[in-house]
C-alpha cells in the first residue's frame, strides 16, 4: 500500500468515525502516513489529515527541504523561528472545519501540544489518532513482511554468531557480549538496534527486562539473549536462551523444555479467527501443567510493526480475532529469581490458515 493509499484508507475511517480530522506529531503514525518522521521536540510539528484533500504539514521552516525531501506531501506550512505557530493552526481549523468538530490527535503528542489545541478550539471534541490508524496499521501489506522477514533473518544471522562463540564466550561480560551482539546485527546488514539488547546471564536472566551488566558468564551459566534491528525501518525481535560451556544448573534442563514445548504450542495456535488469548492460553496450559504458572509472569506476545511493542497484544483479556497479516512475538518465559530464566521468542506472520515464523535458528539451549 502506497502513503497515498494510507492516507486515503485513514480518510475512510475518519469519516466512519465521525471526526474531522488526524493531527499527528513526530511519530511512528506521522512516518506511516507521510513517509517523514523525527523525534519529538520543542518545536511545533503536526501533520494534519482532514476527511478529504491532500494532508499537509505545519512545521519549522528550518525543517521544510528535510520534508519535501522525505515525504510525498508537498503542503508544507512554515513558520520561522519567533513567530507564532498558533497564528498557523487557527488557519489550517478554518481551512479543514474543524472548530466546533472531532479532532484526533496523536497518541504520543505531548500534553503541553494537546493543551495548545484544546486551549484554541475549546468547541472542538478531542480523540486519539490510534482510534483511526490502528486498524490501519494491525495487518502488514507485502512491504512490510518483507521488511520485517528480513530483519528477521538479520537477526538469526547474529544468533548463529552469538552461539559460535561456545566456550570462548566464557569470561566475557554481558556489557561485552550485547556490543558484539551490535556488532553482527550491523554485520548482516541491519540498521541499529530495535531496542536495548537484553543479555540475562545466571541470576540476571530471571528479570525478563534486565539489560545488561559486567556480569561475568561462567560455565554452565543459561544466558537470555533477546535482541532485535531495524530493516527498511520494519525491527526484529527474537530470543534463545543458550548455554555456552559446561552443565547448567540442576533443574534448567526440564525449565527449557517446558518452554519450547508452550512455545511451540502457541505458534501452532495461531491461525486466523482465533482470538489473541487463546494464543496466551496455548503457551500458559503447558507452563502451568508443569508446575511453572507463577513464574510466567508476563502475556505471551505483542504486535510488531513500525513500533515494536504494538497491537495485537498476546494477552489473556484480548478477544481480538487474528488475521491474516497481523505479526507479533510469541515468547513464553519462566523465571526463577536468583536462579535463572528461561524465555524463547519467534516473530510469526499469521497467514490464511496458520501462520508463518520469521525467525528460525535453532531453539535448543546448547550453544
Ligand atoms: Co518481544
Amino acid at each position: 500500500m502506497s502513503d497515498r493509499e494510507r492516507v486515503a484508507a485513514c480518510q475512510d475511517r475518519l469519516d466512519s468515525a465521525d471526526a474531522d480530522a488526524v493531527v499527528l506529531f513526530p511519530s511512528t503514525d506521522m512516518d506511516y502516513l507521510s513517509g517523514f518522521t523525527d523525534e519529538p521536540m520543542e518545536r511545533h510539528l503536526f501533520l494534519f489529515v482532514g476527511r478529504t484533500g491532500d494532508p499537509l504539514f505545519v512545521a519549522p521552516e528550518m525543517y521544510d527541504a528535510h520534508i519535501r525531501h522525505d515525504s510525498w506531501v508537498d503542503d508544507v506550512r512554515t513558520y520561522a523561528d519567533g513567530e507564532d505557530p498558533l497564528l498557523l493552526l487557527e488557519h489550517v481549523a478554518d481551512e479543514l472545519g474543524f472548530r466546533g468538530g472531532r479532532v484526533l490527535l496523536d497518541d504520543r503528542m505531548w500534553a503541553r501540544f494537546s493543551q495548545d489545541f484544546r486551549e484554541l478550539f475549546p468547541t472542538t471534541e478531542f480523540g486519539l489518532a490510534s482510534e483511526v490508524l490502528e486498524p490501519l496499521r494491525l495487518r502488514k501489506d507485502a512491504a512490510e513482511l518483507d521488511a520485517l522477514r528480513r530483519a528477521g533473518e538479520v537477526a538469526d544471522a547474529a544468533m548463529r554468531d552469538v552461539r559460535e562463540l561456545g566456550a570462548d564466550a566464557v569470561g566475557m561480560t554481558e556489557a561485552d557480549l550485547a556490543n558484539y551482539v551490535e556488532e553482527r546485527l550491523a554485520a548482516h546488514g541491519g540498521t541499529g538496534t530495535s531496542f536495548e539488547p537484553i543479555v540475562g546471564s545466571g541470576p540476571n536472566g530471571a528479570k525478563p527486562h534486565h539489560r545488561q551488566s559486567d556480569r561475568e558468564i561462567e560455565s554452565g551459566d543459561p544466558v537470555v539473549f533477546d535482541f532485535g534491528t531495524r530493516v527498511d525501518g520494519y525491527p526484529s525481535d527474537q530470543t534463545r536462551t543458550v548455554v555456552f560451556d559446561g552443565e547448567p544448573p540442576d533443574e534448567f534442563e526440564a525449565v527449557h523444555d517446558v518452554v519450547r514445548e508452550a512455545q511451540q504450542a502457541a505458534v501452532e495456535a495461531v491461525e486466523p479467527g482465533v482470538p489473541a488469548e487463546a494464543v496466551d492460553a496455548a503457551a500458559r496450559e503447558v507452563i502451568e501443567a508443569a508446575g511453572y504458572g507463577e513464574a510466567f509472569v508476563h502475556r505471551t506476545g505483542h504486535g510488531v510493526g513500525l513500533d515494536v511493542h504494538e497491537e495485537p497484544y498476546i494477552v489473556d483479556g484480548n478477544d481480538q480475532s487474528l488475521e491474516a497479516g497481523m505479526v507479533f512475538s510469541v515468547e513464553p518465559g519462566v523465571y526463577l529469581e536468583g536462579e535463572f530464566g528461561v524465555r524463547i521468542e519467534d516473530l510469526v506472520a499469521v497467514t490464511e490458515n496458520g501462520c508463518d515464523r520469521l525467525n528460525h535458528t535453532e531453539r535448543g539451549w546448547r550453544a
